[in-house]
């Protein structure tokens, strides 16, 4: 263990660090995670005014909470990051890696830049995160969970997704062999693969009609809400799932159970 890392667990109160937690998913995990006693290192990236409204809402209601940045597609990044956390909040219970953004291109046009970009972004950040965060809580023996927040394109192949859905499947198998080899430390690692979630900046600007459409497409007849995923993250970090380890929580509505349909003789039928 290097001597960057001789933070002691000295601050009783659990800290969970969430990255990309200004807006959308992220957020709703840090409201979340606050209201059952963590406190937070939030991370974001391009949007400061909206992370450090978070903070001082979370300091204002007596809460410990720190604002942290950083670009996760550079590689000193993600330890940079870990190690910023450790120093401001003293430990490290859990790290949500929820940054990761989606760029779909066709395989045949696929540029070599956007696939650096999801390589990097999507796997080498949250691989590193979890890395670092799990050494520490190795040498402290503190019993803490990571979760890694993949998509629903890890398992089912939809339109020009080679490069995001090949990312997220790596993420997910590289959460199993983390859970494998971390459980004898009491570690627990874990996924969420959310379906469509319908976060404040999808929604703005978009056409209701088209909204209503894709709900009535969804098995469920909606689209999720951050809310439905941070709920997860809670519970999955919780002692009532302390036997679970190295799962996948797939949280879709049902998306991933329909297939293609068309309407036949008046019937739906699979094509
Ligand atoms: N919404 C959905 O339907 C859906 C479905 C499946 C999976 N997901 C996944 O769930 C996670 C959250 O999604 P979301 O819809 O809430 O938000 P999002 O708009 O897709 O962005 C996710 C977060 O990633 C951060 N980020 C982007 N590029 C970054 C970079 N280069 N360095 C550091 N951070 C960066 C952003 O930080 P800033 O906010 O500071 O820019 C943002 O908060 C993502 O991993 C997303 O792929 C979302």
């Amino acid at each position: 263990m290097d001597e960057g890392m001789e933070v002691m667990a000295s601050n009783l109160s659990p800290v969970a660090l969430v990255t990309g937690a200004a807006r959308g998913i992220g957020r709703a995990i840090a409201d979340r995670l606050l209201e059952r006693g963590y406190q937070i290192a939030l991370h974001y990236w391009d949007v400061p005014d909206q992370a450090a409204e978070w903070v001082d809402h979370a300091r204002e209601g007596g809460r410990n909470a720190w604002l942290l940045t950083g670009d996760l597609t550079v590689p000193s990044t993600p330890i940079q990051l870990v190690d910023e956390a450790l120093a401001l909040g003293g430990r490290l219970d859990l790290v949500v890696n929820n940054a990761g953004r989606t760029i779909l291109h066709p395989f045949l046009e696929m540029d070599h830049d956007s696939l650096d970009f999801l390589y990097r972004l999507n796997f080498l950040a949250p691989y590193l995160i979890s890395q670092r965060a799990a050494q520490w809580m190795v040498q402290h023996r503190i019993r803490g969970n990571l979760v890694q927040i993949t998509s629903v394109h890890y398992q089912r192949v939809t339109d020009q997704d080679s490069a995001y859905g090949a990312m997220r499947a790596a993420s997910v198998r590289a959460m199993e062999s983390m859970a494998y080899e971390l459980a004898p430390h009491g570690i627990r690692v874990n996924a969420i693969a959310p379906g469509r979630i319908l976060t404040p900046f999808l929604a703005e600007g978009a056409d209701p009609d088209r909204l209503q459409e894709i709900d009535a497409a969804m098995p469920l007849k909606r689209s999720g809400t951050p809310e439905d995923i941070a709920e997860a993250v809670a519970w999955l970090v919780s002692p009532q799932a302390s036997y679970v380890t190295g799962i996948t929580l797939r949280i879709d509505g049902g998306f991933n159970l329909s297939m293609p349909t068309a309407r036949i003789g008046g019937a739906q039928t699979f094509i």
